[in-house]
């Protein structure tokens, strides 16, 4: 038995989930007409509707008991202290840092680390303001409207969510491309959209050594130096941000055009960091502070609100009921914003590389689930789609629904249907619809007898199905910032209890290394390696069909 399965707080969560289970949230909405007040919270200009999960007082009691137990206030206070809480590679956990906008010392082996994070944001300013203002130009002396970001998994998701959802506020002479995969197809199209006078290349890699991002970034160089006809024109229009400055130097980017990052900042938690870059090219300095700004409003209400009214905790800890207690493996993300259709993809990264783990930071296995499975789309694209599921099918998915209060698009009664639809989702979660009800609306059609009999169970749903909803009072740089800070404390709380370490990923290496060993068979560098039929056939299909 592991150490949390032994808590006395999970012993009771079991023992109060044999009554809860029972329990319709129709009825908790009946008898207490205060529950949607009771079970909301309000931190800068977000919105959290919890109210319509299967909770009652008790459950939050045990479950913010299980909180306590399990050591999240200790395991808080030692994350923004610096502590190297990422124990299989021995580094601090400290993307608060880069947000850290009081400037209060955070010691890293017994340094500072505030002074760099501030001199990086220095320079990432004037660059971004050079660049903006027209100031920096091309090799023929023409400002830069293009920004190609070359990067994959956190030095992409990030920096494109945010720039997709901010959109709005971008420079107006700047376009924004975004290229990841190795398949040719999407930097060939990007490619054929810029021209290379006006074009910036971001290569942004923590390590500096990720083959999709290295393949993508020679073979942009390679096809800016065919059109620019001059090497020396690289350090006009390449630019890169890595922890690894030789292997940037390497490469044949200038150090100079190196912005830098640190250990201490995990990928997939890095947009707030010199990642952040092609933010700021695309939004401005002022804008990407606000962001930040945003961010840090978040983690001091993370650090000093107390657990029971905690967003990122209640949101954790309700997590942790269904996936732990109802046995819910997966979560659903839904936007009802077009701006943050890139949200699901970011935080599906955030969540289950942090805390899709088998193993307790002991090296024991768990005996218990962890990390749900997290997909989702625009919520009203997903109603069209794949809602039937969600309100009819055998699967517990608890769904985070996301608005902005305020209309953005300015284009009349697109908002209202909108938003009708975000609060009648919830709703229809909620209540669902009984064979009574069914039957006295056929009824009212007109439907009756045996015909009536045969339709009502295919139209009852049993509603009871979890939601949160979060409503930004707008989409903002600010509100933004606090939204994203939001998930990742949540994702942090989950890994403390469940006893697991959220900040490497070990289970992305494997693949890697074996594609190493493909890669150089399907080229024609090495021989065939022992492999098991299945693979050793498919790569025979590709040589075959490639004439190797
Ligand atoms: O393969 C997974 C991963 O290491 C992610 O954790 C990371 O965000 C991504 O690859 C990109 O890594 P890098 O920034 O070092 O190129």
């Amino acid at each position: 038995m592991s150490e949390l399965t032994r808590l006395p707080a999970w012993q009771q969560l079991w023992e109060h989930f044999a009554e809860a289970k029972q329990l319709h949230m129709r009825e908790l909405f009946e008898s207490d007409p205060e529950r949607a007040e009771r079970y909301a919270l309000e931190v800068g200009g977000l919105l959290l509707d919890y109210s319509k999960n299967r909770l009652t007082d008790d459950t939050l009691q045990l479950l913010m008991q299980l909180a306590r137990e399990a050591g999240l206030p200790a395991r808080i206070k030692a994350m923004f202290k610096g502590e190297k809480l990422n124990v299989t590679e021995s580094r601090a956990v400290l993307h608060v840092a880069l947000r850290n906008r009081t400037n209060a010392p955070i010691l890293v082996d017994g340094d500072d680390v505030m002074p760099k994070v501030n001199r990086v944001l220095e320079r990432m300013g004037r660059f971004a303001h050079a660049v903006r203002s027209g100031e920096w130009l091309g090799y023929t002396n023409q400002p830069i409207t293009d920004i190609v970001n070359i990067g994959i998994g956190g030095s992409d998701l990030g920096p494109l969510m945010v720039c997709s959802a901010l959109r709005p506020y971008a420079h107006p002479r700047m376009n924004m491309h975004f290229v990841s995969n190795v398949d040719g197809a999407q930097l060939k199209e990007t490619l054929k959209r810029v021209h290379p006078e006006t074009t910036l290349f971001v290569i942004e890699s923590k390590t500096f050594t990720t083959q999709e991002t290295l393949t993508n970034a020679l073979t942009a160089r390679d096809w800016f130096v065919q059109r620019a006809r001059d090497e020396k024109a690289v350090a006009k229009h390449f630019v890169a941000v890595s922890t690894n400055q030789q292997a940037v130097a390497d490469f044949g980017i200038d150090p100079a055009n190196m912005f830098e990052f640190w250990d201490w900042v995990g990928g997939r938690y890095s947009l707030w960091s010199a990642i952040g870059l092609p933010i700021m090219l695309y939004l401005g300095e002022e804008n990407f502070v606000e962001l930040l700004n945003g961010a840090h409003l978040m983690d001091q209400h993370f650090r000093n609100a107390p657990l029971e009214a905690n967003m990122p905790v209640l949101l954790a800890m309700i997590g942790v009921w269904y996936i732990n207690f109802y046995g819910g493996g997966s979560h659903v993300i839904a936007p009802y914003d077009q701006y943050l259709h890139r949200l699901p993809a970011f935080i599906q990264q955030l969540d289950m590389e942090s805390n899709g783990k088998q193993v307790m930071l002991d090296g024991n296995p768990v005996d218990f689930e962890t990390a749900p499975i997290i997909w989702g789309e625009t919520g009203i694209n997903g109603q069209h789609a794949f809602f039937q599921l969600l309100h009819q099918g055998t699967h517990i998915s608890p769904i985070d629904l996301i608005a902005s209060l305020e209309n953005r698009s300015s284009l009349p009664g697109h908002h209202e249907i909108l938003l009708a639809n975000v609060f009648a989702q919830a709703e229809a979660f909620m209540r669902g619809k009984t064979a009574d009800e069914v039957r006295e609306e056929l009824t009212a059609q007109g439907v009756t007898g045996e015909a009536l009999e045969k339709l009502v169970p295919h139209k009852v749903f049993g509603g009871n199905r979890p939601t949160n909803t979060l409503l930004m009072s707008r989409l903002d740089p600010r509100n933004l910032g606090s939204l994203i800070a939001l998930y990742e404390h949540k994702i942090f709380v989950q890994g403390v209890i469940w006893h697991i370490n959220s900040f490497d990923q070990w289970g992305v290496e494997l693949g890697k290394q074996l594609a190493k060993t493909i890669h150089a068979e399907l080229s024609g560098k090495s021989g065939p390696a022992p492999h098991d039929s299945s693979t050793a056939r498919l790569i025979a299909a590709y040589k075959q069909a490639n004439g190797r």
